[in-house]
């Protein structure tokens, strides 16, 4: 079946996944195996050979990945991180400059700051959401890469892609945007102008914290040789029980985005009136500075947000660590609901840098449990983080 005029839920359950051809199997089935037997040499079937190079459980996570992306290509990583390298190696040189969001996932920073400077690769970080400030930052011919997440991880800051691949393009820069936190359920950056899309499929589009796993999407088929190459030669990829599951999730993910936003809009009303918080960082708050530009940008504001406490870094630290059905954990974008101090957590790795998260922040990845039992876990948390 063509699945490419359909609408996203119908591709996100039939792209890529044809029944198997010889018994009819409604899922196709997990090719668990490393190599291809040859008809005689270099005789492959279907050009399958070795699983490093491609792999049908694989290739069917890609197809169902750029289908939902409105890419030509996606390559399926062993994990977001390994997502975002591989595109980095396919793109960077010594000497090559990338100018990052201020606020982004920290081991995207740490990635690009640990792993890549000390290979002549110079890194700046700006304020995505000031568009004067990246053009200042970007110096027209003077960087490769300009690197958007949006919204930001932890502090939901929105950044107006299309206005920031008009700015990337026009300095020649490849434009770059972690979609994580959105998904393609609800944003779709290569629509909006970028260039590329990286995702942690660990988090909503594998949607069930069992498996992790990585994404690149692109709609250039020069970039797409690049990228393949080194998916090939570097290795970095997905094995096929990971890419199954991914799959398995990818077929929920627009309900459960749904409930994943309208739980978290109640949890960011009810606690932007809470005396405990200082402020909410969600979206889709009127109060929130891109609340407009989220709902243009955006179908639906996400699962995910953060609030700072008013009464400081203990009181934050005890909310994180008194909740009963939010479970204190790294990762996010799970059915389940989770809590994280960022500062301790996600974002230990950059502090002390310009990226370091305040210590009164804490985190929350709102699940698709029953709303009211998430609101009365957050009061009750909050009652005794302040007692
Ligand atoms: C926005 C974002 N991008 C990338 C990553 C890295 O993904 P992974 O942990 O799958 O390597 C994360 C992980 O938390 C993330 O939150």
């Amino acid at each position: 079946m063509s699945t490419s005029d359909h609408g996203f839920s119908t591709r996100a359950i039939h792209a890529g996944q044809e029944p198997d051809s010889r018994t009819g199997a409604v899922v196709p089935p997990i090719y668990q195996s490393s190599t291809f037997v040859q008809d005689g040499i270099g005789g492959f079937r279907d050009g399958y050979e070795y699983a490093r190079s491609a792999n049908p459980t694989r290739d069917s996570l890609q197809e169902l990945l750029a289908s939902l992306e409105g890419g030509t290509a996606a390559f399926s990583f062993a994990s977001g991180l390994a997502a975002e390298d591989a595109l980095l190696r396919s793109v960077l040189r010594p000497g090559s400059r990338v100018v990052m969001g201020n606020d982004v996932y920290g081991g995207t920073h740490r990635l690009v700051n640990r792993v890549w400077t000390p290979w002549g690769v110079t890194l700046e970080t700006v304020e995505m959401t000031d568009l004067d400030a990246v053009r200042a930052a970007v110096r027209p011919g003077e960087t490769d890469v300009l690197w958007v997440e949006t919204p930001s991880n932890p502090l939901m800051k929105v950044s107006d892609v299309t206005a920031l691949a008009e700015i990337g393009h026009a300095a020649g820069a490849l434009v770059v945007v972690d979609n994580t936190f959105a998904s393609p359920a609800l944003q779709q950056p290569l629509a909006l102008g970028a260039d590329v899309v990286v995702h942690s499929t660990t988090k909503y589009i594998g949607g069930h914290s069992d498996v992790v796993g990585g994404a690149v999407v692109v709609r250039d088929d020069e970039l797409a040789e690049k990228i393949g190459f080194v998916q090939f030669g570097a290795g970095a990829v997905s094995a096929p029980m990971e890419a199954w599951l991914t799959v398995r999730g990818i077929k929920t993910l627009a309900v459960r985005v749904e409930r994943h936003s309208s739980n978290a809009l109640a949890i960011a009303r009810e606690l932007e009136g809470h005396p405990a918080i200082e402020r909410v960082f969600y979206p889709g708050l009127e109060s929130h500075p891109g609340h407009e530009l989220a709902a243009r940008q955006m179908s639906a504001f996400g699962g995910m947000l953060s609030v700072s406490l008013t009464a400081g870094a203990a009181t934050a630290r005890r909310f994180a660590e008194s909740t009963e059905i939010f479970q204190l954990a790294e990762s996010l974008g799970g059915v389940e609901s989770l809590i994280g101090y960022p500062t301790e957590m996600t974002h230990a790795s950059v502090r002390g840098t310009e990226l370091e998260v305040p210590d009164t922040v804490v985190r929350l990845s709102v699940g698709i449990e029953d709303v009211a039992d998430l609101l009365a876990d957050v009061r009750q948390a909050l009652d005794r983080a302040q007692a």
